[in-house]
């Protein structure tokens, strides 16, 4: 089964993705020698998932500090200018994940600690190593994470002979993440537990991660997955048992407003229509706290023939417009609990988050 779906090769030095365009017919691995490769392959999702994109943009900056341009000075103002060109770059692939800007800028300050600290001997080989045990950090740290948001979430599951039934949205596993995954990590950590589990997922219109990787990834890992059309979620909590839904997040408010993918909101409102426990499961790094609620959050639009067409058939007819946010917010009201390393908070979040940000 996939650790994960970034590597960096030292010796390229490269960062190396594994193609979610292509899955689930390929798994091929593509090679980013640079900051720009890096920022051109989350815009276009080569990479994708929130704290995916946060590693995939740690490396990116690390990689602008590791092939140094002939002949550049190598003083600290130019070495400090070459980041923050890559760091532009990169912030402007996609907006709604704060892990991007939050790995970014936890670049920078690693990059300034270094270029206070030592002489000016050597100092851009010890800033591009500097980046690189950083963005080993930030992955390392994800996984870990992901493991223990896993085991919480184990704690809220319902005790029951039964499987435990999961409707989950878009992709949350470890394609999305470091490794392990976040809400997939809940159903996958329950599984090792030695539970039995069954997964909804939907497809995830337009760019289809539930069909094409969450189950590509639930299937590998033994788990039976049942796919659904997003909107036959309504259909299926009237008709099925379904113990919680379960999702990701690209971005939490400091009141628990949830940015996710498009359809996470529809799904939120039919679980409380219908009685079933909604939950968020993000690492920390999600968390936001300097943007208030929702209404802070900005959303990526992407374009429209991801709308109107399908794997590159055009099936709208010439003339017709499309809106396709990437993205919703899931107001905290209609959250039960949101999962993180640091623990679980409840509503109101506002406070909740506070304590676990300490
Ligand atoms: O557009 P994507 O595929 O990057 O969207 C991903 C999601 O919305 C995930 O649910 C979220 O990033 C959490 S991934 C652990």
């Amino acid at each position: 089964m996939l650790d994960s779906p970034i590597r960096f090769d030292p010796e390229g030095p490269t960062l190396r993705l594994l193609d979610q365009r292509k899955l689930p017919e390929e798994e091929r691995w593509i090679e980013c020698p640079d900051a720009a490769s890096a920022a051109e392959a989350i815009r276009d999702m080569a990479v994708r998932g929130a704290p995916a994109i946060g590693i995939a943009a740690a490396y990116g900056v690390a990689l602008a500090l590791a092939r140094p341009p002939a002949g550049g000075a190598g003083d600290a103002g130019e070495i400090r200018e070459r980041f923050e060109d890559a760091a532009r770059l990169l912030l402007a692939a996609r907006p709604t994940a704060v892990n991007l800007a939050a790995a970014i800028e936890r670049q920078r300050g690693r990059l300034s600690g270094t270029l206070a600290a030592g002489n000016p001997a050597g100092l851009p080989e010890r800033a591009a190593r500097a980046l690189l045990a950083e963005a080993d950090a930030i992955a390392a740290e994800d996984v870990a994470a992901n493991r223990r948001i896993g085991e919480l979430g184990r704690s809220l599951l319902p005790a029951a002979p039964a499987p435990t039934r999961f409707l989950t949205h878009c992709n949350t596993g470890s394609l999305a993440t470091g490794g392990y995954g976040t809400a997939l990590g809940i159903v996958r950590s329950a599984a090792e537990s030695g539970r039995r589990v069954e997964v909804f997922a939907c497809e995830t219109r337009p760019r289809l991660q539930g069909a094409r990787l969450t189950a590509w990834e639930l299937l590998a890992a033994g788990i039976p997955v049942t796919l659904i059309t997003d909107g036959t979620v309504g259909a299926l909590l009237a008709r099925e048992r379904v113990d919680a839904v379960v999702v990701g997040a690209d971005r939490i408010a400091a009141n628990g407003d949830t940015a996710n993918k498009i359809g996470t909101y529809q799904a939120a409102v039919l679980a409380r229509e219908h009685g079933v426990p909604f939950w968020v499961a993000a690492p920390f790094s999600t968390v936001d706290l300097a943007t208030a609620d929702g209404a802070g959050i900005p959303i990526e639009e992407r374009a429209a023939s991801e709308v109107t067409e399908l794997s590159g058939t055009r099936v709208a007819p010439p003339g017709a417009a499309a809106w396709n946010p990437a993205f919703d917010v899931t107001p905290a009201r209609l959250i039960s609990a949101i999962v993180t390393e640091r623990g679980i908070a409840r509503p109101p979040y506002r406070e909740s988050l506070a304590t676990l940000a300490g």
